[in-house]
């Protein structure tokens, strides 16, 4: 199998800089070299080359729409390449906006194959809100409901058919973080959220078998990870930390539980920020845990799956 690394170096949807240096950052921590060494093939196509961040108070209830539509389409056309070339494209953010044009080009894919599309969002928020609700602006905040088909045309119909994609082929894990009116959103439109109580209460064991409950050989699993997903106290490289999220152990046991299902076929590796890092150590994790995502296990397992 051959994965290729698209660089999106962009923080124009976050409220503060740094996710732009991301990708640098997981190439520092060896993110090829991990890959190639679970016996993959690796291409880095590089970094897309998209506008600058202008550093702009939102306007009409989005910061930065020209940039971060901009950016969007680059990664859409650069995930959706890699997809009809038969290549696993893994996007390296890259603020989380850019799950947009990363899905938008997932599901257009998979409409076009016939395929069934499941999209695991791992993440301290929902993602979910839009300009009249968001507190912020930041369209970080905005990608799940762009893709779910709230929000301006130019980053809803970025797939070719608004929605792109259905809530009920999203699940989110490791939620705690959601603001007052998103919130009553996310009930609405029915996510199926697994938040931080959940997985407290039932273990991430559960959780994960829940979360991949109905997964089959025609679907196409795309995991979009936010590095705050990860508890700040082992990943304090990222902008919007967020305590008690998943453990060290917790984050290895989702990770190779996605891969013991060997359906994930797309991946986003989003929200590193290096200026907050100690160290590169949130990016040596990250690519840990891809590690992970990809089959590393400390023995052969008896039964995958
Ligand atoms: N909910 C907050 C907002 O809308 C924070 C979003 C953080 N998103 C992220 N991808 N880190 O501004
Ligand atoms: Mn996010
Ligand atoms: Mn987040
Ligand atoms: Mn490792």
């Amino acid at each position: 199998r051959t994965v290729v690394l698209i660089g999106a170096p962009t923080d124009a949807g976050a409220a503060d800089r740094g996710s732009s240096m991301g990708p640098e950052a997981l190439r520092v921590a060896g993110l090829r070299e991990a890959l190639a060494g679970r016996g993959l093939q690796v291409i880095d196509r590089g970094n897309l080359n998209g506008p600058g961040n202008p550093w702009q108070h939102p306007v009409d209830g989005y910061r930065h729409l020209t940039e971060v539509t901009e950016w969007n389409q680059l990664v859409h056309d650069a995930m959706y390449a890699a997809l009809k070339a038969d290549q696993l494209p893994i996007l390296l953010g890259g603020d989380h906006c850019l799950g947009i044009g990363s899905i938008s080009a997932v599901a257009r894919y998979c409409r076009e194959r016939g395929k069934k599309l499941r999209v695991f969002w791992l993440d301290a928020h929902a993602d979910f809100n839009t300009r009249e609700l968001s507190p912020s602006g930041n369209i970080h905040g905005m990608p799940v409901a762009c893709l779910c088909g709230f929000g301006p045309a130019q980053l809803t119909e970025m797939s070719g058919r608004k929605p792109a994609i259905d809530p009920s082929w999203i699940r989110q894990i490791g939620i705690r973080s959601v603001d007052p009116l998103e919130k009553r959103f996310v009930h609405e439109q029915g996510l199926e959220v697994f938040d931080m109580r959940y997985i407290d209460e039932h273990g991430m064991r559960e959780t994960m078998e829940q979360a991949l409950h109905g997964l089959d050989d025609d679907t196409h699993l795309h995991v979009s990870f936010d590095v705050d997903f990860l508890d700040p106290e082992i990943a304090p490289g990222v902008l919007t930390t967020i305590p008690g999220g998943p453990s060290y152990r917790e984050a290895q046991l989702c990770m190779e539980m996605i891969a013991d299902t060997g359906r994930m076929a797309s991946l986003d590796v989003m929200e590193l920020n290096p200026a907050l890092d100690v160290r590169n150590k949130t990016g040596l994790l990250a690519v840990d845990l891809v590690e992970s995502l990809f089959g590393k296990s400390t023995l052969m397992r008896r039964s995958a799956k």
